[in-house]
């Protein structure tokens, strides 16, 4: 596996935590690979009752990483997301985050499937798809006019604001927001709750609540289908181009 995603267990509970500070723990293929290797080992293994995510440093993670959007814009290769919301959309053991500074892209899709959020002061909840000329995804579309009305979705999705720790608690997106160095403790905390209960009642439960996100499955896929075809539009490739080469894009020969 992959040093950038640091795998370990204690206690029944497994942590997984993106590892790639030098570039804010932006996701790549491997990474993404990694964390569907640990959820299968993590179902498949009766000692592992809870699933936790982290990240190293100042940032949860920056999302997918803006060169492989650019290398899989010219190349079409498959994404890499696609078994990651998979594996994640149908995770049967509880999922816990522990979010420390920007979550940005998939690092705040990916919590809408999370069963409980804890918050570092300094949490930052971005999804800046339509600015990268992209769409959301990992059900998004769906999810955050559900978690958070229409109107703040539509800020998050449309206009790609932020949503700070205290929002984000006051909203009823995350569950608890913590001094940053208690983060990690306030997080093993519930997550040792939850693995002490029992497991097929945690288990069936998280099923129960789960029944009432009908279509998301289909819209995951719908999400990536269109995501697909954005990721090589010339939109993309000059949000993509501005990014790296560290300027503002210029969308004003786009009709
Ligand atoms: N993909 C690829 N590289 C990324 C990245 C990403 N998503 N996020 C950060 N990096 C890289 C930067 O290019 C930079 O690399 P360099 O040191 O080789 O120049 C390094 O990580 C540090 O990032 P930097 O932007 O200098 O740090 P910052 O503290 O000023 O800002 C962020 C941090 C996370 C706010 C900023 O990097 C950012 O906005 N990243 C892009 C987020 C994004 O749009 N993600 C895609 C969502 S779909």
């Amino acid at each position: 596996m992959t040093e950038e995603l640091i795998v370990t267990t204690s206690g029944g509970v497994m942590e997984i935590r993106f590892n790639r500070p030098e570039k804010k723990n932006a996701l790549t293929r491997g990474m993404y690979d990694g964390v569907v290797i640990a959820f299968e080992a993590a179902e498949n293994d009766p000692a592992i009752r809870v699933i936790m995510l982290t990240g190293t440093g100042d940032t949860f993670t920056s999302g997918n990483d803006i060169k492989d959007f650019q290398q899989r814009a010219s190349n079409s290769i498959t994404s890499a997301a696609s078994p990651f919301l998979t594996a994640l959309s149908t995770l049967t053991k509880p999922l816990i985050a522990a979010v420390n500074g920007a979550a940005i892209g998939v690092g705040t899709t990916m919590l809408a499937h999370c069963d409980l959020i804890v918050a570092a002061k300094s949490a930052r909840f971005v999804m800046p798809f339509t600015r990268l000329g992209l769409v959301p995804e990992a059900g998004s579309s769906l999810l955050f006019p559900q978690l958070l009305g229409h109107q703040r979705a539509s800020a998050m999705l449309l206009l790609g604001d932020a949503l700070d720790a205290g929002a984000a608690l006051a909203a009823g997106f995350v569950y608890q927001v913590v001094d940053d160095a208690d983060l990690i403790s306030a997080a093993r905390a519930l997550a040792g709750r939850l693995a002490a209960l029992p497991p097929q009642a945690i288990r069936q439960t998280k099923h129960l609540m789960r029944r009432g996100k009908t279509g998301l499955s289909d819209r995951i896929s719908e999400e990536l289908d269109l995501f697909r075809e954005r990721v090589q539009s010339p939109e993309a490739a000059e949000a993509f181009a501005a990014f790296m080469e560290k300027r503002a894009p210029d969308f004003s020969r786009f009709s």
